[in-house]
């Protein structure tokens, strides 16, 4: 949530701070700003909205040279989309200059000490506080380090900043704690974001700022403290391989992301299988067998993928369930003595989650963590970790990550239990989703139709329940049509009250075994109005279903079937006109509680 770009030196500003906010702009696009200064002049520009919009407020040709700037994208927390609450935010005395990420949780008691003394604030959030408390300390003794130090001892919750001391623009500073920044090293000039990606085509080399950690850069220099200290550092390469942002010909990330399932499914198989064998670390598979449960902690999207891998352990005897991470935080259940905890998370920053980590680091259970990022703060953390190899996801709605995960989720038990035939189904599930693809022209029909509903319930059972689930999910984020996912058998418990006309249902059947008690369901359902769209597998199939796909082995059918839901959210939200890639009120890591 929010993205931070910064940098000084010699370099074209204009150009690195505003590519890089609509690098990061998937991670916050409420408003947005850039400051820029030589010391004698400066600039500050803010809007509402895209980096679009910002980009026609900053000149073309700059009437000066900066030489240090500093950029946010924000994703509204404390305080409305207003420009006086749009970063960079400055202190009252306009001595300091910063942008940040993250969430203070004590800066009520703060902002009221800091009125109480005198200062106002022309907005509302808690990072004015921050800036606001750095001036104040900084009017009692003058060295920026130790006024960063002794900010970061009064301020309680989660930083990045970048922050520009308005009285000597030859250095500028960073803080971190619990929110994501990293320092990467140039020519002439240095360089901080929240995230690899706006440094990927300039630098290979960085720090990755730890907690507590603070400092400050000159073009030719980088400074690290922490408690106090100055400390050593080394730069770590990263490559920016599959960090590719670009639309590639398509006119949304949502859609080229669909359709680059195939070939993340392709890089997994690559990267853990050779010679149809299995490559994952033989501790960690013995750490999964000798653990005597399996805790799934995740949020949205990822938490559907790990309902799939639940269902397929359960049914090999282990005991395994899934937890949302928000949830477990506060509520957490352990069976059994000897759990292995699998984090599941495409961004790996997700708040909710890493909250979720003290509870299993204090007791010592093992741990498991798959990311999409191997730089991301969960993977950092992780005892065992494995790489999605997606590539980047931009558009908001996961897609393209969901299928990665179910997919390497059942690599690694296929690896435990052998009994999936994993291997040679998933070539066979490659041409299942590449007909779809092919075919997703016949998708529109059906989402036009949707689109003129304001609720819809979608039916499955069994792992097309789970399927359901991740449908809904996105359909309610991107049309911002009311869906709700049903197990289809409990219709008649309640559910089906609310069926009529301008109700219907969208269903799944991927199940032999309850495929005529779904379609028995459906006479219900039409006998009081309610319209019902199936999505079935070829041998299941019934003249007049909507949209029928090539049969999968039974636990690869939600890629199927998920498929399908996100071309129906994609056709129904360019049908009602919403933006697909940002839809309102989110961000696509939410790293905030
Ligand atoms: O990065 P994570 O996988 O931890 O994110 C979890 C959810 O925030 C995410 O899946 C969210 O639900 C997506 N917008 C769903 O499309």
């Amino acid at each position: 949530m929010c993205g931070i770009v910064g940098a000084i030196g010699s370099l074209d500003f204009r150009s690195y701070l505003l590519n890089g906010l609509h690098k990061l702009e998937y991670r916050g696009y409420d408003s947005c700003g850039v400051y820029i200064s030589n010391g004698k002049n400066h600039g500050l520009y803010k809007s509402i909205g895209t980096v679009d919009s910002l980009e026609s407020k900053v000149p073309l040709n700059l009437s000066f040279n900066p030489h240090v700037g500093i950029a946010h994208t924000r994703w509204a927390t404390h305080g409305g989309v207003t420009l006086s609450n749009c970063h960079p935010v400055y202190s009252s005395d306009h001595r300091i200059m910063l942008v940040h990420n993250g969430v203070i949780e004590n800066f009520e008691s703060i902002r009221n000490f800091l009125i109480e003394k005198g200062i106002s604030f022309s907005g509302n959030t808690d990072s004015e506080v921050i800036a606001n408390l750095l001036s104040f300390i900084l009017s009692i003794d003058n060295s920026m380090t130790k006024a960063i130090e002794r900010m970061m001892q009064e301020l309680n919750g989660s930083y990045a900043l970048a922050i520009i001391d308005t009285y000597d623009t030859n250095k500028l500073y960073f803080a971190k704690n619990l929110s994501p920044l990293l320092i990467g090293k140039g020519e002439g000039a240095n360089y901080l974001a929240s995230d690899q990606i706006p440094m990927a085509d300039i630098t290979h080399e960085f720090i990755d700022l730890k907690d507590g950690q603070y400092g400050y850069m000159s073009k030719d220099d980088i400074h690290l403290f922490q408690n106090g200290e100055e400390i050593s550092f080394e730069f770590v390469s990263r490559s920016s391989e599959n960090l590719d942002v670009s639309l590639n010909g398509y006119e949304h990330y949502m859609l080229k992301e669909i359709e680059e399932t195939p070939s993340c499914i392709e890089r997994l198989i690559k990267n853990y299988i050779f010679r149809k064998k299995y490559t994952f670390d033989k501790k960690l598979l013995r750490v999964i067998e000798r653990s005597t449960e399996i805790i799934f902690l995740a949020c949205g999207t990822s938490y559907h993928a790990s309902l799939v891998a639940v269902d397929i352990l359960r049914a090999r005897g282990k005991i395994a369930n899934a937890y949302i991470a928000s949830e477990f935080a506060y509520h957490p259940v352990i069976m059994t003595d000897n759990p292995l905890f699998i984090i599941i998370s495409q961004s790996g920053e997700t708040a909710d989650i890493i909250k979720c980590l003290p509870f299993i680091t204090d007791n010592a259970y093992h741990l498991l963590t798959i990311t999409n990022n191997r730089y991301s703060s969960l993977a950092r953390k992780a005892e065992y970790y494995l790489n999605l190899y997606s590539g980047v996801e931009v558009s908001v709605a996961s897609t393209k990550v969901y299928q990665s995960e179910l997919v390497l989720l059942l690599m690694l038990f296929d690896a435990i239990y052998m009994d999936l035939n994993l291997i040679e189904s998933l070539n066979k599930e490659l041409l299942v989703l590449k007909d779809i693809i092919n075919r997703k022209e016949e998708i529109k029909p059906i989402a036009k139709e949707l689109a003129n509903y304001e609720h819809c319930f979608i039916l499955g059972r069994g792992l097309d329940y789970d399927s359901a689930l991740e449908a809904a999910l996105k359909i309610k984020e991107v049309t911002y049509i009311h869906a709700s996912a049903v197990q289809a058998g409990e219709l008649k418990h309640g559910p089906i009250a609310l069926v009529s006309q301008d109700f219907p249902s969208l269903a799944f059947i991927s199940e032999e075994k309850t495929a005529h008690q779904m379609r028995n369901g459906f006479q219900e359902v039409k006998a009081r109005g309610g319209k019902v769209f199936v999505i079935s597998s070829k041998s299941l199939a019934e003249e007049n279903d909507s949209f029928v796909v090539l049969d999968s082995t039974i636990y690869l059918a939600p890629m199927a079937k998920v498929m399908v839901a996100q071309y129906l959210t994609y056709f129904i939200t360019l049908e009602k006109g919403f933006n697909v890639d940002k839809p309102r009120n989110l961000a696509k890591s939410v790293t905030v509680e």
